[in-house]
C-alpha cells in the first residue's frame, strides 16, 4: 500500500508501515529524525496533492501542528486569529486531498467546532502506554482504531517531558503502540479491497 505520513519528523508511523511491507513515506518541513531515505522534506500539501514523479497515495495519515488549534492554548486565541485561520485552512486542505483513505490526528482542538467533530478520541493507555493524552482522529474511508492493549496507569503525558528546546518534539512524537495499531489495522485495508 502507498502510504504518506504527513507532518512527521520522527518516522514512527512510517517505520511501522514499512516494517509490515508497505511503501510508506513520511513528509515534513523538517528533516527525518532517523535519516531515512523514505522521507520527503517538503510541504504536506505539495506531497499530498501529487508529486508527478510518484505513484498516487492510497492512504494518508497526517499530524498537523496544533499550536494555534489546541484548546489548551485557548487563553491566547484572541491574539492569534490569523494564525488560527491559516492552521484551519491547512487542516481543511489536508482533509480534502485526493486520497481515498485519510486520517488526521490532533489533540482536543478547535477543529471540532470550526470544521467538524472528530470520528474518534483515543488514549495512549488503550494502546499499551500508561498515560493519558486525548487524541482526536478525523477519518475518511477508515474504520475507527480498535484498542490493542488496555493498561493501568493514567499519568498525564504532557507533564513528563522535561523543559528544553526539543520539548515539543518529545510531546508530539507518535507513540509506538498507536503507530503499530494504525499500521496493523489500516494497513490491511488494501489487502481487503483487493480481495
Ligand atoms: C505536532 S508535530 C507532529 C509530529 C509527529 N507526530 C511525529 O511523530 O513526528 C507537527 C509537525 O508538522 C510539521 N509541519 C508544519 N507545517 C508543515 C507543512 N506545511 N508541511 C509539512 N510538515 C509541516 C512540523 O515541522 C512538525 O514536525
Amino acid at each position: 500500500m502507498r502510504v504518506l505520513i504527513a507532518c512527521e519528523f520522527s518516522g514512527a508511523v512510517r517505520r511501522a508501515f514499512r516494517e509490515r511491507g508497505h511503501d510508506a513515506w513520511s513528509c515534513d518541513l523538517l528533516p527525518a529524525e532517523d535519516g531515512s531515505p523514505y522521507h520527503l522534506q517538503t510541504d504536506a500539501i505539495h506531497a499530498s496533492y501529487g508529486m508527478l514523479h510518484l505513484d498516487p497515495w492510497e492512504l494518508m495519515i497526517c499530524h498537523p501542528p496544533c499550536t494555534h488549534l489546541s484548546v489548551s492554548g485557548a487563553r491566547w486565541f484572541k491574539k492569534k486569529t490569523v494564525e488560527q485561520l491559516e492552521a484551519l485552512a491547512f487542516v481543511k486542505t489536508l482533509l480534502a486531498a485526493p486520497i481515498h483513505h485519510i486520517a488526521l490526528e490532533n489533540p482536543i482542538s478547535i477543529i471540532s467546532s470550526r470544521i467538524r467533530k472528530p470520528d474518534q478520541v483515543i488514549q495512549p493507555w488503550q494502546f499499551g502506554h500508561g498515560e493519558t493524552k486525548a487524541t482526536c482522529l478525523w477519518l475518511k474511508n477508515l474504520p475507527k482504531l480498535t484498542p490493542t492493549k488496555i493498561v493501568e496507569g493514567r499519568e498525564a503525558r504532557v507533564h513528563r517531558a522535561p523543559p528544553g528546546p526539543d520539548r515539543w518534539k518529545e510531546r508530539s512524537r507518535t507513540l509506538q503502540g498507536i503507530a503499530d495499531a494504525m499500521a496493523d489495522q489500516w494497513g490491511s485495508l488494501a489487502i481487503e479491497r483487493a480481495a
